[in-house]
């Protein structure tokens, strides 16, 4: 089996670039992660990748001032550097511009801790909380050129508790995350999903009838 090349995009801790290294120790599993970049250097998971031997690579976002399209003109010659087949962004906290995103069609992915469409944005478990949502939960889609709004691959959802802070809700919502999201990608690199009408399908079915093709590791 070919195993796609796959960055990991990160702008902090990296708990969802770990689940995706940990997923891509299996050789059964079709993709590799071959390179961890981040825009800042204090990043706590560069430690992680490091650890696990991952190439690492930063590129400094405070180096280009205002000037977004010159740090992604970095980032991509990052990535074409190491021939990279698939991005994934996790926790990368940088709007991207849509030179670059166009680059990267149906090969960039994105996880984003919310059932999309609801809760764009920041701030999203608080904001479940306040707006009395029973269910919430976690959104792994592909990447387009407007914000937390491209086609929909996988979702996971938990059931909000009354007791729930913005801290427990976060939990329990980041343990789907990191199920999901080598879920997604997994199904991505082995060329099982595309797009038609803006809609994800997988394996031929509609995202969300296809969830049940998903393993079963999703709720
Ligand atoms: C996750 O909640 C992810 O959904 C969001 O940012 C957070 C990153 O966490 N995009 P981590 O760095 O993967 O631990």
């Amino acid at each position: 089996m070919s195993h796609k090349r796959v960055a990991v995009l990160i702008s902090g801790r990296g708990s969802n670039m770990a689940a995706l290294i940990e997923a891509a120790k299996d050789k059964k599993y079709p993709a590799e992660i071959v390179l961890v970049v981040s825009n800042r250097p204090d990043a706590g998971g560069l430690a992680t990748a490091r650890a696990a031997g991952i190439a690492t690579e930063i590129v400094d976002h405070t180096l280009f001032g205002k000037d977004r399209a010159a740090f992604d003109g970095a980032l991509q010659a990052v990535l074409i550097k190491h021939k990279v087949d698939i991005v994934c962004l996790a926790g990368f906290l940088r709007l991207l511009t849509p030179a670059l995103v166009t680059q990267w069609p149906e090969r960039m992915l994105n996880i984003h801790p919310a059932l999309l469409p609801a809760f764009k944005g920041l701030d999203t478990h608080k904001r479940a909380i306040a707006a009395r949502a029973t269910v919430h939960g976690t959104t792994v889609h592909f990447v387009s050129a407007e914000l937390d709004s491209g086609p929909i691959i996988a979702q996971g959802a938990v059931f909000v508790r009354g007791d729930d802070t913005e801290e427990t809700l976060a939990a329990r919502v980041l343990k789907v995350e990191h199920r999901i999201y080598p879920a997604a990608l997994g199904l991505v690199a082995q060329g099982r999903v595309r797009v038609v009408d803006g809609r994800c399908l997988i394996d031929d079915v509609p995202v969300p009838d296809a969830a049940q093709l998903v393993p079963a590791d999703i709720p």
